[in-house]
This record gives structure tokens, sequence and C-alpha cells, in this order.
């Protein structure tokens, strides 16, 4: 039976990642903006790939469910992508909450109970949450680790005032992926699947774009400007990072978290910024 891949969200980052990973198999794209839907899944049919499109809403559970029931029923779901995501300048900090916190941690339940024994997932987290470690209370941690994900938005540390810009609401979901995906990855590990977090710096998607044009823009140039590789990430930079965790070199890496950022988080903790 064809092996079948999971790409959550067809925004930039998607898309690559379903072009990189989706020859020879049955490729599932799933977003919830039905027009972008569309687009990527006529563009890939037409390139070639055998697409299936599948709307979805992460930020509700009987969706990501049904997502999952319905991938599983086209064959064995060996590799699953996360990318579904709203930023900042996007959103408000209740919206950015339960799509990038709760919607992660759906995805980490549901697709728990279909990945296929030697399957992965990778979910898109954030430099964000990078910086963001080491900045939280152990007890904040620990609660973002461990309340059951129905809970999570009821969390007091998520109602908290210092959360009410959404940068600040944004940079606590994408900490909170990469310990939810740490945690996931006993439970991803007892069917003999794996699961990690990609953390992408400034990438050259809609989303990046219409954040460097936002009032953080400047921010985040000073980041690029002072990093190792003083450049932009690409989606294709993503998908590759994407392509070794999901691939067959990573099959003793898991529960982590691999920082995709042209080296901002270290000129940001290192270089005086
Ligand atoms: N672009 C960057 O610079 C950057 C940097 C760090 C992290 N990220 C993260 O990477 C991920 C992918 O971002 P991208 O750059 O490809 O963004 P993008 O805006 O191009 O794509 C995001 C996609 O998610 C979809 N989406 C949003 N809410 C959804 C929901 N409730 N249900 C289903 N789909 C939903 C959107 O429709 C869109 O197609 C996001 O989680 C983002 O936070 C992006």
């Amino acid at each position: 039976m064809t092996e079948v891949l999971v790409v959550i969200g067809v925004g930039g980052m998607g898309e690559a990642i379903a072009r990189r990973l989706g020859t020879g198999r049955q490729v599932v794209l799933a977003d919830f903006d039905e027009k972008a839907l569309r687009r990527v899944a006529e563009m890939l049919t037409e390139e070639g790939y055998q697409v299936r499109s599948q709307s979805v809403d992460v930020s509700r559970r009987d969706s990501v469910a049904a997502l999952a029931e319905q991938a599983a029923a086209l064959g064995p779901v060996t590799a699953v992508a996360h990318t579904a995501g709203l930023s900042p300048a996007q959103a408000s900090t209740a919206a950015i909450l339960a799509v990038d916190l709760a919607g992660v941690a759906f995805f980490l339940d549901e697709f728990e109970k279909v990945i296929a024994p030697g399957g992965a997932g990778v979910v898109i987290a954030s430099m964000a949450g990078s910086l963001t470690a080491g900045y939280l209370p152990d007890e904040a941690e620990a609660a973002l680790a461990s309340t059951p994900s129905d809970d999570l938005l009821e969390l007091p540390l998520l109602t908290a005032s210092d959360l009410a810009q959404p940068g600040a609401a944004y940079a606590v979901a994408k900490r909170a992926n990469q310990i939810r995906v740490q945690v996931a990855s006993m439970a991803w590990g007892a069917r003999g699947a794996r699961v990690n977090s990609i953390s992408p710096g400034v990438i050259s998607t809609a989303m990046g774009r219409q954040e460097l044009a936002n009032e953080s823009g400047a921010g985040m140039r000073a980041m690029v400007a002072a990093s190792g590789t003083k450049r932009l990430g690409t989606a294709a930079d993503i998908a590759a990072a994407a392509a070794f965790l999901l691939g067959p070199d990573a099959t003793f890496v898991t529960g982590t978290d691999l920082l995709v950022d042209g080296g901002a988080v270290a000129a940001a903790r290192r270089g005086g910024l």
C-alpha cells in the first residue's frame, strides 16, 4: 500500500515540504484556507504528485481527529508535518494560543493514534520558542508539559496580562510546542514512531514577509544581519530539515528541536544584540 505523507498547513513551508517529500507517496494536504488548499493541490497534482486535500481547523480537536482518521484510511501514515500557524502580525493573542499552542497539542494527541510504526512527525515551532527557553519559570514549563490538551487554554499563565501582546503569546506557544514534542516522543515511541520539532528563523514565506513588514521587522532584520549566514531562510531550507527528521538518517532522533535559523539565535544570545 502506498505510504501516506500528511502536510498540515499549505503555506510556504507546507508546500515546500510536500514537494520535497511527496514523490511516490499519497500526499494529504490540509488547511483551513480552502482557496490556498485548492491552489496548492492543483499545482502539485499538475506536477505529478498524488494529492488529496482535506479541510482542517487545527484549533478544533474533532477536526484534527477527522483528518488523522481520513489519512490513515488511505494507507500507512509514515510521515506527517504540522506547519499550520498564525503569527503576531496576523492574529490576536486568543487566536494565536488556539492555533499555535492548542492546535499543536491536538495534533500530537491525534496523530499519535494513527502514525505507522517506523513513521515520524515534525512540528514547526519557531526560534521565538528557542529564545524563550530559559526565561519561563520552571512551574510554567511543567504546566505546559503536563496539562491535558483540552485544558491548556485555561492555564492561568496563558491568561496573564503580559501575554496581551500577540508577540508574547506567540513566543510562549512556540516554546510550548518544543516542550509538548519532548513529552509526546514517549507515546509516539511506544508505537515505534518518532516526533521532533523544527524551529525556523526568519523564513521568506508569506508569513515571514508580513512579519518583516510589521513593527517587529526591524528587530528581525537586525538578528539576520548579525547572524552567521546574514540571510533570510527559504522554505526549502526548512523542507531539507524536515526531510532529515522524517527520513532514515534520523532514526535515533526523537523528542528534540532542530533550530534552523541561519545563526540568528546564536547572534542574539552571544553576539551582544
Ligand atoms: N515564516 C517564518 O519566518 C516563520 C518563522 C518561524 C516559525 N514559523 C512557523 O512556521 C509555520 C509555517 O509558517 P509559514 O511561514 O509556512 O506560514 P504561512 O502563513 O505561509 O502558512 C501557514 C498556513 O497555516 C494555515 N493555517 C493557519 N491557521 C490554521 C488553522 N486553524 N487550521 C489549519 N490551517 C491553518 C494558513 O492558512 C497557512 O496556509 C508556522 O507555524 C509559523 O508560525 C514561521
